[in-house]
């Protein structure tokens, strides 16, 4: 097949969803669907072992959440489809900001009775500013949910999008009868799945003005006939241009745990999401059929096997084929890398990678070579920017408690701190290295891991800071002399961009009004 039809027949996305939804539940289904498990965990049983097939973490077992984003990949209809999993809990946001930087869509998992919840809105706003096509699934249609049109006025006023609904339901909790498939004029009768057999949706009536619909589901049907009516001269038809172009989500409703509507995602996926598409590097834009190999490290995570104490940098192929064994160079340092045992994801199964083209992405397992943000190419200086670091707002200052364990507290953090799993700050005045966070359980993980990977007990103390600012000047001298003037305010970070850290807002704005020439930014970016 050639570089374009592998190309083409690709589809990388991401999962986003407020915790609670269904995105777990959702993930194993289209898994089962696609063919690649036989039978999905059961999310009960995952509940009661605090285990998933997409968990990698001792600590997601313990706290039964995600923390950790994943990736799978599986072949559906002859397209090869990418999906990486986000946490959904709202400490490890910063994870998912990166993980949407490494994607062409997003699948939103809405729970039908609590609407767009808090946590979701983050995740848009970080979608929409990057133009990100949407897909909306509305899961727990089986409940006593929110009314569908309330739902969808929801969606509209938070994602500033409009919506156009493919199915529509009828009836719910109880009385859940199935969805009306608007675009093949026909229903789909709800059949409680199981989680073992990828059943399609089998029980189907055609058009709308069938009597049997009317029959089987009386009342519930009459509302939903009536929406259905109201919706189709409302609201606008669906055109595939305003979808990739993000103005557009295609809404679908359904039930995950009860595998119904989880195949309708699947087909949207193939038939709506967009294959890869061009990257702007500063350099110049990179399309992902030139036949060059270029990729971006979008995460560093690291100990991922307790057999192999190694880190796997995430690479998103941006352009071209890669090749186990061919030559790469790092554009941030300039160095030469060779990587052979590259890995695909298949959840915990880590398998053996030969090759893959523009939109998959890679797991190379490396020491230390490969940071966040970092292209590979095959030798040509290529930037990509985008990879967000945010301004930490809450900070601890970390000691260990063995002092012979120095030095691994030392590794610890600076892998820690690679992985982007917490941000790490090196006072310039000395004294003990402290830890920035966005959330709270971000400090839990990381002394967590740095007890289970590292062997260190750290001891994690407050501090006098609440925010950081990174701070830049046109003139180096400008810069040096704020620094001095406020040494012990600063800190370098783990790539050694210099930060202001103060304890109160008023404190930075004396700063902002002393140093005019001085810069201060909340977000750091990448390259
Ligand atoms: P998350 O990854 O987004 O956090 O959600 P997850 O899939 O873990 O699902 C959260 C809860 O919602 C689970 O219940 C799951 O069983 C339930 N759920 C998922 N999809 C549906 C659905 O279509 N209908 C209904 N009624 N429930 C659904 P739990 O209470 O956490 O566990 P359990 O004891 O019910 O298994």
């Amino acid at each position: 097949m050639s570089l374009s039809n592998e190309v083409a027949r690709r589809r990388t996305f991401a999962i986003i969803s407020h915790p609670d939804a269904g995105k777990t539940t959702l993930t194993e289904k289209l898994l089962l669907f696609a063919g690649a498990i036989q039978i999905a965990g059961s999310v009960k049983a995952r509940k009661a072992s605090r285990h998933a097939s997409s968990d990698w973490m001792e600590i997601e077992k313990q706290r039964g959440i995600s923390v950790a984003s994943s990736v799978m990949q599986v072949e559906y209809r002859d397209t090869v489809i990418n999906l990486l999993d986000t946490p959904g809990h709202q400490d490890f946001s910063e994870d998912t900001y990166r993980v949407l930087t490494a994607v062409d869509a997003a699948l939103m998992v809405i729970d039908a009775a609590n609407g767009i919840e808090p946590q979701t809105i983050r995740l848009l706003q970080v979608c929409r500013a990057r133009n990100t096509p949407i897909i909306t699934f509305v899961n727990k249609m089986d409940r006593e949910v929110r009314e569908p049109l309330d739902l969808l006025a929801e969606i509209e006023s938070h994602i500033g999008m409009d919506a156009v609904p493919f199915s529509w339901p009828v009836g719910m909790g109880k009385s859940f009868g199935g969805v009306f498939d608007i675009r093949r004029d026909r229903m789909r009768v709800f059949r409680p799945g199981s989680d073992r057999i990828a059943q399609k949706d089998e029980d189907v009536i055609d058009g709308i003005d069938n009597p049997e619909i009317a029959q089987r589901f009386n009342t519930a049907w009459s509302q939903a006939k009536d929406e259905i009516e109201l919706i189709s001269s409302a609201s606008q038809p669906f055109d595939k241009a305003a979808f990739l172009d993000a103005r557009q989500t295609p809404v679908f409703f359904g039930s995950a745990i009860n595998n119904f509507g989880v195949h309708e995602i699947l087909d949207a996926l193939v038939d709506l999401a967009p294959s890869p598409g061009p990257r702007h590097a500063l350099e110049r834009e990179v399309i992902p059929d030139e036949a060059k190999f270029s990729g971006v490290v979008f995460k560093v995570q690291a100990n991922m096997d307790p057999a192999h104490r190694d880190r796997v940098a995430f690479v998103r192929v941006c352009s071209g084929r890669f090749e186990r064994g061919m030559r790469l160079k790092v554009s941030r340092t300039g160095k030469e890398t060779r990587p052979n045992n590259v890995v695909s994801f298949l959840s915990q199964r880590r398998e053996l990678l030969e090759e893959a083209f523009a939109g998959d992405i890679i797991g190379i397992p490396n020491h230390g070579v490969l940071h966040l943000g970092d292209v590979l190419t095959e030798g040509e200086t290529l930037t990509f920017t985008g990879l967000p670091f945010f301004a930490p707002e809450l900070f601890q200052a970390v000691e260990v408690a063995d002092p012979l364990r120095t030095k691994q507290l030392r590794i610890g953090l600076t892998q820690l701190g690679e992985e982007g799993a917490i941000q790490v700050f090196k006072p310039v005045a000395g004294g003990a290295l402290l830890l920035g966070a966005v959330g709270q359980l971000q400090f839990e993980v990381v002394a967590h891991r740095l007890k289970s990977e590292y062997g260190v007990a750290a001891r994690m103390m407050s501090t006098r800071y609440s925010l950081a600012r990174w701070i830049t000047a046109d003139d180096p001298k400008d810069l040096k002399k704020f620094m001095d003037a406020n040494a012990q305010n600063i800190a370098y970070d783990v790539v050694d961009a210099p930060a202001f850290l103060s304890g109160s807002s008023a404190q930075l704005r004396v700063a902002q009004e002393l140093y005019p020439k001085v810069q201060f930014h909340a977000l750091r970016e990448h390259g």
